[in-house]
């Protein structure tokens, strides 16, 4: 079978859907369907009453979509999830689930410019319909924003460094290409963590070009008012910012990571949050994309 027939191997499937206590008649989210390993896994769990609403901002994820009439197809970036609910008529909801950012889809399609495996143009938008592409980012940005990129969203050392050979480069030739990107990159990187470095670069490119942090910081907003007491937040992150929010968030109940305290000293938050949980070391070895995983719940606090 071609990797293109895969599309995505769900990740974490049983641990985060146990996570998520699906009972029959619960109205669930998967705000990031992709290839719908994980909403199948839902719908599989709930009864006639339950329904799903799954999200995906990448037209390609539409395409597998189950015929299913508990089941629901939101076109659409997660930040807006609490519009969308509103639209469907979801007031409360029992249980969401966040599997971030791309999918194995967007880093085997060799058109997308998500991986440097392959000479495509430069673009890396989930959602192909608008948006600044990688190129008009690296072509249009200032020096300065491009190394807050890199060093915020990359945690590369060489971020002012790389910044400046970028805006170097593109006085005489614009990028358009990755391999004009990977020209310019690989000086920077020790030969013997290549990879390791330029997936950095991309990795905070595509951050980057999709807000992936103010979208998740967004959805985790609103993810909180439509819970319902006792509805299961479920996040699965692949590095350490996206973690970093979840994890601050869940302990807090705010993006900004605020802890406030009782009288008694007693964290205020309103969710419970239990353990932390990884990839088996078997998953990791069949699916190695699942190695940086780790997957969050909490629970919201009854009235
Ligand atoms: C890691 S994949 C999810 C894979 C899925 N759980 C499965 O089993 O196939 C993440 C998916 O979420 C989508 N996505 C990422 N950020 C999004 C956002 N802000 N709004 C909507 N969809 C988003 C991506 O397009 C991608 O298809």
């Amino acid at each position: 079978m071609s990797e293109e027939l895969v599309y995505h191997t769900p990740v974490m499937l049983k641990e985060s859907v146990d996570g998520m206590q699906i009972e029959a008649d619960s109205i669930c989210v998967d705000v990031t369907f992709g290839g719908g390993g994980h909403s199948r896994e839902i719908l599989g769990r709930l009864g006639k009453k339950g329904h799903l609403y799954s999200f995906d901002q990448d037209e390609d994820a539409e395409k597998n979509a189950p015929d299913d009439k508990r089941f629901t197809f939101v076109r659409g970036n997660f930040r807006f999830l609490y519009n969308f609910m509103r639209y469907h008529d979801v007031e409360g909801i029992d249980a969401l689930l966040a599997d971030l950012g791309v999918s194995g889809h967007h880093f085997d399609d060799e058109t997308r410019g998500f991986s440097f495996r392959f000479d495509a143009e430069l673009d890396m938008r989930m959602n192909k319909r608008g948006g600044e592409t990688a190129a008009d980012l690296l072509n249009n940005a200032p020096e300065e924003k491009l190394a807050k990129i890199f060093k915020l969203y990359g945690e590369l050392n060489c971020s002012r460094k790389l910044a400046s050979a970028i805006v170097k480069r593109r006085a005489t030739s614009p990028f358009r290409r990755i391999n004009d990107l990977l020209e310019v990159a690989k000086p920077f990187c020790p030969p013997q963590r290549e990879k390791k470095e330029l997936a950095k670069v991309f990795q905070a490119l595509r951050i980057e070009i999709n807000k992936e942090v103010e979208s998740l910081e967004e959805m985790l907003e609103q993810a909180k008012e439509l819970l319902k007491p006792g509805g299961r937040l479920v996040v699965i992150t692949y590095h350490s910012i996206e973690d970093r929010i979840v994890k601050n968030f869940m302990k807090s109940g705010n993006v900004e990571g605020i802890v406030e305290k009782d009288f008694f000293g007693c964290v205020k938050s309103p969710f419970d949050v239990s353990k932390i949980i990884v990839p088996t070391d078997d998953e990791m070895v069949k699916n190695p994309r699942s190695r940086s995983a780790k997957l969050r719940i909490a629970i919201k606090k009854g009235e």
